[in-house]
């Protein structure tokens, strides 16, 4: 299956990823952890998406259609894919929609998921990430099994760079103007699901789980 996973940020798009992946038999594609990789790594890419990722700005469009050109390429996608965090602008969506084309692919689905605003601060506000696998937890909501330490490789956690208040509602308003436009954009198209985002975590992925049953099954 190949499917893209769009809600604003803190909405569970990376915690819910991590199941489908595994029930699905599918590679998740986080733009968002690439570019988190590249700027550890100080690569040049890192140090260009700094300053906008600090800031809770998108990166330009031209340097994130790069990374899926070169990733969606690779042997390790060819089974599905699960896009986390892209397309985030109708000029990266209509990219997708090129790149798609010129590999002989289509998109099976596109997730929406929905949570309010003031949710999303309290989540983001208490995550904490691994910083070897990405995972990420929740202080209240989602702890670790041992406090600061991630369960699957003992990672110490941290607070992502733009988790504070005013980097968030910045990152929230960016959300509402420049990524929202693209639910319209794929439900003209018929490939948009919604799913309600409130509640337990296995909760909102047996109702993720119901919807992706039923596509696969046609
Ligand atoms: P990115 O890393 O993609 O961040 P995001 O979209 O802001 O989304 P998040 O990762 O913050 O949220 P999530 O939905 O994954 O939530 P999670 O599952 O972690 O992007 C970061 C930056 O990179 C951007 O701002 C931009 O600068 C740049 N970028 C990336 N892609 C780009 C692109 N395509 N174009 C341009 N720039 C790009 O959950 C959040 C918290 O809630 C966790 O603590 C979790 O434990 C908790 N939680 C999850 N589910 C529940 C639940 N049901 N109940 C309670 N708590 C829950
Ligand atoms: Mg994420």
């Amino acid at each position: 299956m190949r499917l893209i996973f769009l809600g604003p940020p803190g909405s569970g798009k990376g915690t819910q990823s991590e199941f489908i992946c595994k029930d699905f038999h599918i590679v998740q594609l986080s733009t968002g952890d690439l570019l988190r990789y590249h700027r550890k790594n100080g690569t040049e890419l890192g140090k260009k998406a700094k300053e906008f990722m600090d800031k809770g700005e998108l990166v330009p469009d031209d340097l994130i259609i790069e990374i899926i050109r070169n990733e969606l390429k690779k042997k390790e996608y060819s089974n599905g894919f699960l896009l986390d965090g892209f397309p985030r602008t109708i000029t990266q969506a209509e990219a997708l929609d090129k790149l798609l084309a010129e590999l002989n692919l289509h998109l099976d689905a596109v997730l929406v998921l929905n949570v309010p605003t003031e949710e999303l601060i309290t989540r983001l506000t208490a995550r904490r990430t691994c910083p070897i696998c990405g995972k990420t937890y929740h202080l209240i909501y989602n702890p670790p099994k041992v406090d600061g330490k991630c369960d699957l490789d003992g990672g110490e956690l941290y607070q992502r760079s733009d988790d504070n208040e005013e980097t968030v509602r910045n990152r929230l308003e960016v959300y509402e103007k420049q990524t929202k436009p693209l639910i319209d954009y794929y439900q003209s198209k018929g490939l948009a699901y919604f799913i309600d985002g409130i509640g337990k975590i296995e909760d909102i992925y047996s109702r993720l789980k119901a919807i992706l049953d039923s596509i696969k099954k046609n």
